[in-house]
């Protein structure tokens, strides 16, 4: 006689060795994330020996052409590169091997760019932070082909700013920008020019350009680690292409313009020492006045123009620290806010050139302050589009009219860090989670980060000139989620217009 507590005694005994098993996978899986977790965050913090000299892009002023044009010429190529002595990384730059010239006229300038792709595939060039037609912009809707030319003109019409110049090919922004095609674009006007600034290019006066890498044999690698949703960190950074960077500096006063290339990374920038300095610019230009600050947050596509008094003899480090921005335990650690990098060692001359003293004040305010807005928009940041819609090349957002100021609010409700980048036009913030913003926000921008929860109201003027079949973009700047289609496209229309429609492309 079979017992007859035989099958319970089975299935009891199944249970338990689901459950065993059940909990032995969890387990796992959770040792594997925590061992992925304290794994993920990355500093170099006192480890890096600042042994090579910073290297300075070349500066390109252009060759005038007898009616007046200013023409600069870029050629996109592939190249290798020796970050680490002895061994040669593949790369790609403007006219060399890795990043660009800089590349520099005036407001008012008629200026033309030669640009040829000898890269392997089509790409862009877009004029970051640059007011022009939308034909010129070097968004994805211009594309070089591989072997191709494109030769864009416009007028300088824009106060005097450090802007940049990147690829944007719709879907590999990131990975174009990452092997190094990045160059940075200043601009120059009358007024910028009366102020007693440190500018001399390269000796006062330094481009900044900040990546972050990681090499992988003699590639970069462009991989993205588990659960690292903002897109590509690198474990180590490179300042104008030189790793471990120092530079010695001969005056007193040292300009730094800084930019954030990096792909994904936001930077929280200061002084091992914890000084302070001077910031006289934001993305578009200077500000009305210099404010004395002991940080300053970048993220991905943002400048800020700094000025650092330095004594003579001595040394700092520019440093970024883990970021305080309201990111959730995960992302926090994911998307890089734990990390923490030395940057830029500078060594001053043990007799330092005397510097005239900032001025009190720099230039009028130049970006709309709301009250003229002639219309509200809402733009919602998800990593799965902006107000719900991923990045369609055919489809025309919106349109705006030539000449008028608009509020925008941006809100990031998504959890994970997002920025945003409006094409064409500088903007000033006028709130950020409903307050006045700090005094850094009040100089133009063209990109501004947008800490998740956050919610920013921006003011923007449209001047144009009108294309109502040629959209700008406005996107987040770390660069995955732009390539994830986290992009809209608007027009610009003469008053009483409408929106065109996008000439189609082969794909
Ligand atoms: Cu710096 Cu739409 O880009
Ligand atoms: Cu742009
Ligand atoms: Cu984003």
């Amino acid at each position: 006689m079979p017992s007859p507590d035989r099958r319970p005694h089975t299935l009891r005994r199944l249970l338990f060795g689901v459950l065993a098993l059940v909990t032995a996978v969890a387990a796992t899986v959770g040792g594997c994330v925590a061992v992925t977790y304290t794994r993920a965050d990355v500093s170099t913090v006192g480890k890096v020996d600042f042994t090579r000299e910073l290297a300075i892009p070349p500066l390109a002023t252009g060759v005038t052409e007898p009616d007046g044009t200013r023409v600069f010429t870029l050629d996109m190529r592939r190249g290798r590169t020796e970050f680490r002595p002895g061994k040669p990384t593949d790369t790609w730059g403007f006219n060399g091997d890795h990043l660009g010239p800089t590349l520099r006229a005036r407001r008012g300038d008629r200026v033309r760019v030669d640009i040829t792709n000898s890269l392997p595939e089509a790409s862009t060039v877009h004029w970051h932070g640059m007011r022009l037609p939308a034909a010129m912009d070097g968004g994805p809707h211009q594309p070089i082909p591989a072997g191709g030319r494109w030769s864009p003109e416009w007028t300088v019409a824009q106060p005097a700013a450090s802007l940049w110049y990147h690829p944007h090919p719709h879907g590999t922004t990131e990975s174009h920008v990452r092997r190094g095609l990045a160059g940075m674009f200043i601009l120059d006007d009358a007024e910028a020019e009366s102020l007693p600034l440190p500018s001399a290019y390269g000796v006062d006066d330094l481009p900044v350009i900040v990546q972050d890498v990681r090499f992988a044999g003699d590639a970069l690698d462009g991989s993205h680690r588990m659960f690292r949703n903002a897109g590509f960190l690198g474990d180590q950074i490179l300042v104008n292409g030189t790793l471990g960077p120092y530079r010695e500096v001969g005056d007193e006063l040292v300009r730094l313009r800084l930019l954030n290339a990096s792909t994904a990374r936001v930077y929280d920038f200061g002084f091992a020492d914890d000084r302070t300095f001077a910031q006289i610019g934001t993305d578009g230009g200077l500000l009305e006045a210099p404010i004395t600050v002991d940080r300053v947050r970048l993220s991905p596509g943002e400048r800020a123009e700094i000025v650092v008094r330095m004594r003579s003899g001595e040394r700092t480090v520019l440093r970024a620290g883990t970021l305080d921005a309201g990111l959730d335990f995960w992302n926090q650690r994911f998307s890089g806010g734990d990390d923490s990098f030395d940057i830029l060692e500078l060594r001053a001359a043990a007799t330092l050139r005397p510097s005239p003293g900032l001025p009190a004040a720099l230039v009028a305010s130049s970006t709309p302050d709301g009250t003229d807005s002639v219309h509200e928009r809402a733009f919602d940041l998800e990593f799965a589009g902006i107000n719900g819609q991923p990045m369609d090349m055919n489809r025309i957002d919106f349109a705006v009219t030539r000449g008028t100021a608009e509020t925008w609010t941006v809100r990031n409700g998504d959890g994970m860090p997002h920025n945003f980048h409006v094409h064409d036009v500088r903007f000033r913030v006028l709130t950020v989670d409903g307050a006045p913003p700090p005094p850094e926000f009040t100089g133009p921008k063209d990109t501004v980060f947008v800490p998740p929860g956050s919610t920013l109201r921006l003011a923007l003027r449209f001047d144009g000139p009108a294309d109502p079949n040629t959209p700008y973009m406005y996107h987040c700047h770390l660069l995955w989620h732009e390539d994830q289609a986290m992009m809209g496209q608007f027009v610009v229309v003469e008053p009483g217009g409408s929106a065109g429609v996008v000439p189609r492309h082969g794909h």
